[in-house]
């Protein structure tokens, strides 16, 4: 059993489809059968999220998700970054043995600069807090996005910066995981689903949303005596991803035979997608009914995790002097 881990920012941005299929789903594959954690980084949303309200509800956003999707009695360790205080004192450690010029050539700093965004130190210092996050609990695989790529190469760099310091094997290196995208799911304009298109499909879209979000999808103008090819089909896409293989095929042959429009593949579709949505909604409908849960297993997530840090922190404190 490896230990993975992995973190995420609460921004406030709606967990799409694209996100459930293309890295949320993959990742509960693997945690499920493996030591996992998933953690909300409510300490690095620090550096842009500047209004309490905000972070808290998008905290709260966060983990309802997570929960309506891995359901609550998960095996997977859900936490908050904040709920473990040794990560912080761990990261001014490892400030201690990062070299400046490392931290100069970060990607996501540069990126901030280029772009003027705010640039506060909580940026300049984010990849050492998120070799913290990694590095406390000895993990060996981390699932992370292609962005987050140089990241965890400072999380090795930084490791090996502290073991050779102190001549101590205390921190294991750990590796990347980057699921590789198999199939990209398009947005309902054609293009790839993305909350920068603004052309998604979000997890908790309600039934009006949904059904005119679906209603919309850009189709050529084949009228319904037509046969269309399916395989040039947005519609067609997303009944193939999220159908049954038989209602697939029942589907493809209506499409090669005159008497089936647009509108009535869109109305299967619906369909589709509404039982496909179905038990996530009632996951997260029980939730929002009873969030002393959430907050009950978050808490039990917490009580896992600082045990881990809290016994790696001896060794370090042991081995610099503290
Ligand atoms: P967005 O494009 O909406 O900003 P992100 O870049 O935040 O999405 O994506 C997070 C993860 O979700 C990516 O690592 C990728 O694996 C997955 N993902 C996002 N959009 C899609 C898509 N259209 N199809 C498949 N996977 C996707
Ligand atoms: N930087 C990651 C992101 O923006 C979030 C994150 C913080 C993270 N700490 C982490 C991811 C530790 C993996 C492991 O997506």
């Amino acid at each position: 059993m490896k230990k993975i881990l992995t973190g995420v920012k609460p921004t406030g941005d709606q967990m799409h489809l694209g996100n459930l299929l293309g890295a949320v789903l993959p990742f509960k594959w693997i945690a499920e059968k493996n030591d996992a954690a998933i953690f909300i980084a409510d300490l690095h949303a620090l550096t842009s999220v500047k209004s309490a309200e905000n972070l808290r509800r998008n905290t709260h956003e966060m983990a309802l998700t997570y929960f309506s999707i891995f359901g609550i009695d998960t095996p997977v360790h859900i936490f908050r970054q904040s709920d473990i205080p040794l990560i912080p004192k761990l990261n001014w450690i490892l400030n201690n043995v990062t070299p400046y010029s490392l931290m100069l050539r970060a990607h996501s700093f540069k990126d901030s600069e280029a772009k003027w965004l705010d640039l506060n130190m909580g940026v300049f210092n984010y990849p050492i807090l998120m070799a913290a996050d990694i590095l406390a609990y000895d993990t060996d695989i981390v699932p992370v996005g292609a962005d987050q790529r140089q990241h965890l190469e400072m999380t090795r760099d930084i490791a090996k910066a502290f073991n050779k310091t102190y001549k101590a094997d205390i921190f294991k290196l750990p590796v990347e995981y980057i699921e590789p995208s198999v199939a990209t799911l398009p947005g309902i304009d054609g293009r790839k689903m993305s909350k920068s298109y603004g052309n998604f499909i979000g997890l908790f879209d309600d039934d009006k949303t949904l059904k005119k979000k679906v209603m919309s999808i850009v189709t050529d103008s084949k009228g319904v005596d037509d046969v269309k090819n399916p395989d040039e089909c947005n519609v067609f896409a997303l009944i193939q991803t999220f159908a049954t293989s038989d209602r697939t095929e029942s589907i493809r042959a209506k499409y090669l035979s005159p008497g089936y429009g647009y509108g009535h593949a869109k109305l299967e579709l619906l369909d589709i997608l509404t039982e496909y949505l179905k038990p996530y909604h009632e996951n997260r409908a029980m939730l929002e009914r009873n969030p002393e849960l959430i907050e009950a297993r978050l808490q039990e997530g917490a009580r896992i995790m600082n045990a881990r840090i809290e016994a790696k922190m001896e060794e370090v404190k042991k081995v610099v002097g503290l």
